[in-house]
């Protein structure tokens, strides 16, 4: 062969397997794109957003709900009562689509979502936290932070227009205008409502992550995080049913323990569902039910492990919350009620230090080791937790403590604080800061096994 003819063969093959590999692709496409019957009025939305904001109408056209033939208007409509809508080219829509409008289609998601604590997150407004973000750092003035992660009230002006500063919000607990709380959209991202997305671990870690709730960090280096980066292609995460056990069994992540559906149980949207404690407030209580959330959570975890592994497991956990609760967390609260009762410390909150000092025992270190007990992350169960819950309360708590009562310069005073300090720090938990020989360190030892570590917990 000439090496011209060559040449025209190669070209000739090349064109072929171009025009093989664009119509798969165009075959691909096409499948991609198999967008269900539309409504004439979701089809006048299309025309002008499409090349307005194609970062809208794409995830759409590859969403499930383009497939299903649920447009624009599907969603957005609304009733010329509804508080927030307007007119815009000819039709009554609104921005918000609110759980109450997603609920014409996914009522149970809606009733699950709305009745867990996720749809009561923007009701802080009594909390210490809010004081800090009101007033300490000033930060309601932007309308970022805490709205961000739980949710602003949104505000109608006339004509439907959304005020500025609540609004844009995607926090998850949203007062809408519609008077529905939550966001859907805190999960699902717009407008792909993709399942693979919102299973994501760090879908849940854009609000709980930090020193405060550090869920996403601790999980990310937990044997179950490890096993999530190492196979997450395994698990199947973009299929439309997703049973732990049946469909994938590789890792679990935040939605299959709290969320996801396993051989024994169906899915849920309210994430209190599975859980015994609540490890927010500074001495952590049991819910109510919460024996039977455990067990619920218990199911989960034997799709993977046996009862003996995972028993043994809620053994530790109950015990290390109970060893937080009445060694540091109850004997905490006592001192801070005893320098309010006494007038020691004026009830403004965070404007001495003993308060700073005791919102970090509880708020930040405490619920941190708490939580890297609950979700297995040793180091933050430890250094990162109870050892600096115990560092804050003997070297910093207790000594400003005194050095509040102490400014009083009032002898009554000072002899009621010591009289009941005492009584706290002669305790057998307490006692190795006053100094010990080796044969009393020895008994302490042996009080917190038999106090924490005996058989069968609780
Ligand atoms: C004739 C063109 C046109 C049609 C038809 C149209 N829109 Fe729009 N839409 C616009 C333009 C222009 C804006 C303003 C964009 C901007 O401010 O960046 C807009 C804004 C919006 C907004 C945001 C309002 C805001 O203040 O944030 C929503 C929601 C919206 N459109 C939904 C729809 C829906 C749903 C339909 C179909 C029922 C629709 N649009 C039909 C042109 C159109
Ligand atoms: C499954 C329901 C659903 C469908 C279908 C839907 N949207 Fe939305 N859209 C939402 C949600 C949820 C939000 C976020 C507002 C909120 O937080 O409630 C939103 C927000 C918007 C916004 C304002 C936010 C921004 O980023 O500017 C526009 C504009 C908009 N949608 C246009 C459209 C258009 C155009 C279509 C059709 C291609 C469409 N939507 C289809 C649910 C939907
Ligand atoms: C008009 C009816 C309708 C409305 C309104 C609607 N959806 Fe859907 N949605 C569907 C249908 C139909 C499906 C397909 C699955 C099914 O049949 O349940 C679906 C599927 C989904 C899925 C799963 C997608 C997948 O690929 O597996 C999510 C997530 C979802 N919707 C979220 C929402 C949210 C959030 C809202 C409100 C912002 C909403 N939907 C509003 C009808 C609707
Ligand atoms: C990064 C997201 C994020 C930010 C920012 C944030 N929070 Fe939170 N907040 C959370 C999460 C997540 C929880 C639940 C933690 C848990 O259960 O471990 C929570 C819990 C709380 C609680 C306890 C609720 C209860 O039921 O006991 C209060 C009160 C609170 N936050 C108020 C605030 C205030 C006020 C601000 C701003 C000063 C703020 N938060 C900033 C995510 C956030
Ligand atoms: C805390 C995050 C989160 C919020 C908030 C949330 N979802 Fe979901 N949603 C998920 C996850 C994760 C899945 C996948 C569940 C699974 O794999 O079992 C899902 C799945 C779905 C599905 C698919 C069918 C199903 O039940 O598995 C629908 C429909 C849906 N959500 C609707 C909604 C609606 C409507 C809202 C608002 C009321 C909402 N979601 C709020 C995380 C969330
Ligand atoms: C947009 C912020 C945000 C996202 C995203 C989010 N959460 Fe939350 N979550 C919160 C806040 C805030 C609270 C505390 C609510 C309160 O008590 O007021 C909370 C509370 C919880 C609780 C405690 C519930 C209870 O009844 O005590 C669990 C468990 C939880 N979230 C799991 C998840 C999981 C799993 C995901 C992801 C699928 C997720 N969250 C996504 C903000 C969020
Ligand atoms: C292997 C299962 C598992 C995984 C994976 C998991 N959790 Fe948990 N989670 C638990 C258990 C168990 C508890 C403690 C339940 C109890 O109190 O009985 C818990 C507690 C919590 C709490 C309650 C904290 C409180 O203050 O009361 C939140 C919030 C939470 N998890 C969020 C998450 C998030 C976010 C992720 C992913 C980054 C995640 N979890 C991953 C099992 C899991
Ligand atoms: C999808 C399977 C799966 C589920 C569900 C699951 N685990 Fe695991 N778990 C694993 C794997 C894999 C490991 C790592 C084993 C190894 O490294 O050899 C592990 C490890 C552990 C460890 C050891 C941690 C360490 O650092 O040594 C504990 C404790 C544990 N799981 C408890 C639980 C509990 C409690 C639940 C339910 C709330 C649960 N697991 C749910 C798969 C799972």
């Amino acid at each position: 062969m000439s090496n011209k003819k060559l040449i025209a063969v190669l070209t000739l093959f090349v064109a072929f397997v171009a025009f093989v590999a664009l119509s798969i692709n165009t075959d691909a496409d096409a499948a991609k794109s198999k967008i269900g019957k539309l409504s004439k009025e979701s089809q006048a939305c299309l025309n002008c957003h499409k090349s307005l904001q194609p970062g809208i109408v794409q995830p759409w056209e590859e969403s499930t709900h383009a497939v299903k033939g649920v447009g624009c208007y599907e969603c957005h409509q609304a009733k010329k009562s509804d508080k927030d809508a307007f007119d815009h080219m000819g039709y009554t829509i609104s921005i918000i689509v609110s759980p109450t409008d997603c609920a014409r289609c996914h009522a149970r998601e809606v009733k699950e979502m709305t009745s867990s604590h996720h749809a009561m997150a923007n009701k802080f407004t009594g909390s210490l936290d809010n004081v800090l973000g009101r007033i300490v750092t000033g930060e309601a003035n932007f309308d970022l932070g805490c709205t961000q992660c739980h949710g602003s009230d949104v505000v109608v002006e006339k004509g439907g227009k959304l005020q500025v500063g609540p609004w844009p919000n995607t926090g998850i607990g949203r007062l809408n205008p519609d008077g529905s709380n939550g966001s859907c959209t805190a999960c699902h991202q717009r407008h792909f409502f993709n399942v693979e997305q919102a299973r994501e671990p760090k879908t849940c870690g854009k609000c709980h992550q930090g020193p405060d709730h550090p869920q996403i960090e601790i999980y990310e280096l937990s044997k179950h995080g490890i096993a999530y980066e190492a196979f997450k292609d395994k698990l199947n995460m973009g299929k439309a049913t997703w049973v732990l056990g049946k469909d994938y069994i590789n890792a679990p992540t935040c939605t299959t323990c709290h969320m996801g559906a396993t051989r024994q149980l169906a899915n849920t949207h309210d994430v209190g569902a599975r859980i015994k404690w609540t490890l927010r407030p500074p001495i952590s209580k049991v819910l109510p039910n919460g024996e039977q959330k455990r067990e619920t959570m218990k199911k989960v975890c034997s799709e993977c492990h046996t009862s003996n592994w995972y028993n043994g497991f809620f053994t530790q956990f109950d015990r290390y919350v109970e060893l937080y609760n009445e060694k540091f967390a109850i004997p905490a609260t006592n001192i801070m009620k005893f320098l309010y009762d006494n007038k020691v410390l004026d009830p403004t909150p965070f404007n001495e230090i003993t308060e700073i000092h005791y919102w970090h025992l509880w708020h930040h270190e405490g619920r941190r080791g708490r939580h890297g007990a609950a979700m297995h992350a040793p180091d933050w169960s430890h250094w990162h937790g109870m050892y600096e819950v115990a560092i804050n309360y003997y070297f910093m708590l207790l000594p400003e403590a005194d050095n509040a009562v102490a400014a009083k310069k009032d002898p009554a005073l000072t002899a009621k604080w010591v009289k009941f300090r005492d009584e706290i720090m002669n305790r057998t938990e307490h006692k190795w800061k006053k100094g010990m020989d080796a044969a009393e360190m020895r008994k302490v030892a042996e009080f917190y096994k038999k106090r924490y570590g005996k058989e069968g917990g609780q």
